[in-house]
């Protein structure tokens, strides 16, 4: 219902300001919407995962801003509407295309303070992972990379002036907004683990359950916005702000110093690219994260086997996605790290006789378990909650962003007088070699934690061209899961000819090498796949409540944009266009 409510209200806004806008409609294409469609517009597109949040970011849109201006604008927007993930003390990645083709990626990821150690989470005594100290409370935390990420954004791309972008972030927080179902469940659900690394003053903390309709007033995030605006990055990672995130970190034993706040620098990088059934060139986000060069060995290892006829989620495409995800997940535990501390073998990985040596070993009617896979060998190493939103605007200029606290609220950790949430990224790190962080993946010392280095990460912000033209923008949260079902996405549009919304519905199935499972959601697979997959040795399967939340658009042939959130599952997600 509440779903239903913010789509019309959305879908009012947009009309009305269409109304007013008619003389600036700009692309004459007919928006003949399908059923089996999401949302159809000539001129922009943003989906994120709060309607206020997307709002906000087609605001600038039709005030000329361009893409970048929108994604920083919603960017703010998300950090006070989505507390849980949104986050000014996190991290995440861009990919972008501009209308004229360049492409690139900004890793905006955190890195470990200066004070981290390898072993930082191994109790000497026992030998044992203290797992709980990367998860909850202040030693959780690395350096956040949002606010440094956002400000390298806006200078290189940028059109409007940066104080009109934060504005309206700042108006939210102030002025307060009514939070939704789904907020009330997540801010409940925290309360227990909220009290136990926060004062009982703490915003979030109430003795009352939350519910629907509560207004969520940010004050202190508001000022520390302001700062931000007025200061630009200083406004974070010095002065006031920065002095009440180290006192805080100070209260709770935390690691997090200064200099690590004055030294974060956010990286240009070059993104991952691979060709999928020759008309399509994948772009997707580079080391720090396993994202982009997972999703390429996938399709690229897809090209030997024709889904289309072997049909949408049966056995036999299933059985092959399976043996081809075990085998990339391999890949990832042992050979990627943040490629400034560690020699990814990026060239080796993605190479076709590579490739095609991983799909040799695949049996077309019987599964090899995961202990049967070990990573490729190299012979010169030469190495929950997260959101994404998709924006393109009226020149085709695409962002792609998918950002991170890690767990959702991060770490618990309000930061007293600043209002925001920091990050438990240090549970991305491998916290000793072979033993499972809270997605169940393993790594070694490629993804070792090491003073200023950035944890591994599987966030996969992509875009998709089309005989070089801009076809796909899309991601999702969901930790391990966020490669596969960017896979999936990209396949049940290319392979299955489905619309960028039917995609997006479509269920989804997850395996990742370890554990050395099948991961689906419910009705993803019927009975009869099931047993015929089981006959082939796939022996444990588990069913989730939901895999992903992917935010996409797709280019029509028209040239007009299909805005597609992911409105089957829990969350506010939600496209508009004009
Ligand atoms: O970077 C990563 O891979 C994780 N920190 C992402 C966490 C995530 O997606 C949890 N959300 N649902």
């Amino acid at each position: 219902m509440k779903k239903i409510y913010a789509i019309l209200l959305l879908s009012l806004f947009i009309l009305s300001q269409c109304k007013q806008n008619e003389s600036n409609l700009l692309k004459t294409v007919t928006l003949k919407r399908q059923a089996n469609e999401g949302v159809v517009a000539a001129n922009g597109m943003v989906v994120t995962a709060h309607p206020i949040a997307t709002k906000i970011g087609l605001d600038v849109l039709k005030k000329g801003g361009n893409a970048f201006d929108a994604a920083v604008a919603v960017k703010y927007a998300l950090a006070v509407v989505l507390p849980k993930a949104g986050n000014l003390g996190g991290g995440g990645y861009l990919i972008y295309r501009t209308s004229d083709g360049e492409k690139g990626a900004l890793d905006f990821r955190e890195t470990a303070p200066a004070a981290a150690s390898r072993d930082m989470f191994i109790e000497a005594k026992t030998d044992s992972v203290m797992k709980q100290k990367a998860l909850l409370g202040h030693l959780a935390t690395c350096t956040p990379g949002t606010v440094d990420g956002m400000d390298k954004i806006h200078k290189k791309f940028c059109t409007l002036p940066f104080q009109t972008l934060i504005q309206p972030a700042i108006d939210v927080a102030k002025n307060g907004f009514a939070i939704s179902d789904y907020d009330a469940w997540t801010f409940n659900r925290a309360q227990k683990e909220f009290r136990k690394v926060n004062d009982s003053s703490m915003i979030f903390i109430s003795k009352k359950p939350w519910k629907k309709g509560d207004s969520l007033i940010q004050n202190d995030l508001s000022k520390t916005l302001e700062r931000i605006r007025d200061n630009g990055r200083d406004g974070f990672y010095k002065g006031e702000t920065a002095q009440y995130v180290i006192d805080e970190i100070n209260s709770g034993g935390g690691i997090l110093r200064k200099e690590d706040l004055e030294n974060y620098s956010s990286k240009w990088r070059k993104p991952i690219e691979g060709i999928y059934r020759d008309s399509f060139n994948i772009i997707s986000m580079p080391p720090s994260s396993s994202g982009g060069i997972i999703i390429v060995q996938l399709l690229k290892g897809s090209n030997a086997y024709d889904f289309k006829e072997m049909g949408h989620n049966t056995s036999k495409t299933v059985h092959i996605m399976t043996e081809l995800q075990r085998r990339a997940y391999a890949d990832r535990a042992e050979h990627m790290g943040d490629l400034d501390f560690y020699e990814v073998p990026i060239e080796m990985l993605l190479d076709e006789e590579y490739i095609a040596t991983r799909n040799a070993s695949i049996n077309m009617e019987k599964a090899t378990p995961s202990s049967e896979i070990k990573a490729g060998k190299v012979d010169k190493i030469e190495s929950l909650e997260t959101t994404h939103f998709s924006i393109v605007d009226k020149e085709g200029n695409a962002v792609s962003i998918t950002t991170t606290l890690v767990g959702y609220f991060g770490c618990k950790v309000l930061v007293d007088n600043a209002g925001f949430f920091l990050n438990n990224e240090m549970n991305n790190f491998s916290l000793k070699p072979g033993f499972p962080n809270i997605f169940g993946l393993v790594g070694g010392e490629a993804n070792a934690i090491a003073p200023g280095k950035r944890m591994l990460s599987s966030m996969s912000p992509t875009i998709v061209e089309k005989n070089g033209d801009l076809f796909m923008v899309l991601g999702t949260p969901g930790g391990s899961t966020i490669i596969n079902v960017n896979y999936q996405n990209i396949v049940n549009v290319i392979d299955h000819g489905m619309t960028m919304q039917e995609a997006v519905n479509a269920k989804k199935h997850h395996s990742q090498w370890l554990p050395d499972a099948i991961v689906m959601e419910e009705d993803a697979l019927d009975s009869l796949t099931i047993s015929k997959l089981k006959e082939m040795g796939h022996t444990s399967f588990r069913v989730v409540e939901q895999l992903g939340r992917t935010e996409a658009i797709l280019i029509r042939p028209d040239g007009s944009y299909e805005g597609a959130a992911d409105n089957k599952r829990t969350g506010d997600a939600i496209a508009g266009g004009y």
